[in-house]
């Protein structure tokens, strides 16, 4: 028994007079630009799974196949070849009675172009696909309301489609969807035709939505920074074939020809890739109780002018500088614990586009730590800068984030001048639980000069 919901093998779909033999011909070698007369290949040999709960996104540029592809998934198409499965059951073992009620009641679908119905409500129109499955008029009331409520048309619910825009409208369509509750979404280019702004919204809805339902969707898109952001997992299609599938970061690490690699030299790294793929090991390591000449002895090797401190259960402290080791040994202290300071940390789940803020005002590298506090590895601003290396000149604002601060030894407080520059230089409240040695400056590893209008925006 495997988790797979969708289930595709070797699929073929050809339009025209002679479809056997063009999969015959392909086959044996020829390309698909030679069997133009005999018919359209739209989608030749395609395999791939989609598990339960996965947001698989097909990706190809306009006539790749990818509608024809998803019009199979759900019987629309019929294969030339190749089966098609959904929860372990062939499609084609299915007669029509069986695929309208497979359609009904385990997948819908969302289009490009909305298909609402003009002359009913928005209500009504998000009612729809329960009204088809039979469900009785108050229940579909209630199920679609609860639905509509969820995307933010509380309020629109008895205009009609006519008096909404196309953001809106787009967003009647995901309801009707949702509403009928079936385990599958197929969504072709749903966010296709809506502006930048609102699509990059829809986007965002979708993914929240997603976090929630756990529902098994493909979704077809021909940008690739869409298929990037939303996908789990990404095929990309041409003419006809997929040439690749893995996660984004697969994709865009490692290419697999010439022709994903074109690609994806166009996407926006900084919403795809996450502070894991890029962090480095950090070298400047010490153990809180190791002692400020062990600190020293580590920041001359590797040439820094600070250390990330670990606890005993390697659980990230903070950082000290070499200043305040350099003192600690003169005044003949021996233990790090007054020196160490907060630094800048991110989860490693955390995109690019939003360690840019924290580390434009972090002097040191943006340390890397887990759930349960323990430090993965680093990201020097460099890094940082040259993993964002291919970001095209149309990348939109990128938006900022509050860095979280981690607490030092708990109990301590942030002396009051270490605490303004903190807030200052972080743009936001510092959170109680940040903790700094007594006497010691916050400004030696937050660089307090962010300029005023990303503080704003960070609020
Ligand atoms: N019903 C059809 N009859 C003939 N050719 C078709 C039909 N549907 C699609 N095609 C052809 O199949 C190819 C793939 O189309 P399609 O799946 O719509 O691509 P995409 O959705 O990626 O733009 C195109 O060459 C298209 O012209
Ligand atoms: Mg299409």
């Amino acid at each position: 028994m495997t988790s797979a919901v969708i289930e595709v093998e070797h699929l073929y779909k050809v339009f025209g007079r002679r479809p056997q033999e063009v999969i015959r011909r392909l086959t044996d070698g020829a390309d698909r630009s030679e069997l133009t007369q005999l018919g359209t290949a739209a989608v030749i040999d395609a395999s791939f799974t989609v598990d339960r709960g996965e947001f698989f996104v097909v990706m190809g540029l306009s006539g790749s196949g990818k509608s024809t592809l998803i019009r199979m998934l759900n019987g629309l198409n019929e294969p030339t070849a190749g089966s098609v499965s959904i929860f372990g059951h062939d499609l084609g073992d299915l007669d029509a009675k069986e695929l309208r009620a497979l359609r009904r009641r385990r997948i819908s679908m969302v289009f490009q172009h909305f298909a609402l119905l003009p002359n009913r409500t928005v209500l009504e129109n998000a009612a729809y696909g329960l009204e088809v499955q039979g469900v009785d008029p108050a229940e579909r009331a209630e199920r679609a309301m609860a639905v509509l409520e969820r995307v933010g048309l509380r309020d629109w619910v008895t205009k009609y489609p006519g008096e909404l825009s196309g953001g809106m409208q787009q967003r009647v369509g995901l309801a009707r969807a949702l509403a009928a509750d079936t385990d599958i979404l197929l969504m072709d280019e749903a966010f296709s035709a809506l502006d930048p702004l609102i699509r990059r919204e829809m986007q965002e809805q979708l993914l929240d939505l997603q976090e929630d339902l756990q529902k098994t969707i493909v979704f077809i898109t021909h940008d690739l920074n869409e298929a990037m952001f939303l996908g789990d997992r990404v095929a990309v299609m041409r003419d006809g074939r997929i040439v690749q599938s893995g996660t984004p970061e697969d994709i865009l690490t490692d290419p697999a020809n010439d022709y994903v690699a074109q690609f994806v030299q166009d996407v926006d790294r900084a919403r795809v890739l996450t502070a894991r793929s890029v962090m480095e090991p950090i070298l400047g390591q010490v153990q809180v109780s190791s002692g400020p000449r062990t600190a020293l002895r580590l920041m001359r090797e590797q040439q820094i002018p600070f250390a990330f401190v670990l606890d005993r259960g390697r659980k990230y402290r903070g950082v000290v500088s070499d200043r305040d080791v350099t003192r600690l040994i003169k005044d003949g202290v021996s233990d790090l614990g007054s020196v160490v300071q907060p630094s800048i940390t991110v989860g490693p789940d955390e995109l690019l586009a939003d360690l840019v803020r924290p580390s434009v005002i972090s002097k040191i590298p943006l340390g890397v730590v887990d759930d349960h506090g323990r430090l993965l590895g680093g990201i020097p601003r460099a890094t940082l800068l040259a993993s964002l290396g291919s970001v095209p000149s149309t990348t939109q604002a990128i938006d900022v984030i509050t860095p979280k601060v981690r607490a030092l030894a708990e109990g301590d407080t942030l002396t009051e001048q270490a605490h303004a520059v903190l807030q200052d230089a972080i743009g936001g409240e510092t959170p109680a639980s940040v903790s700094i040695g007594t006497g010691a400056t916050a400004d030696a590893m937050v660089a307090p000069e962010a300029p005023a209008d990303d503080r704003e925006r960070a609020n």
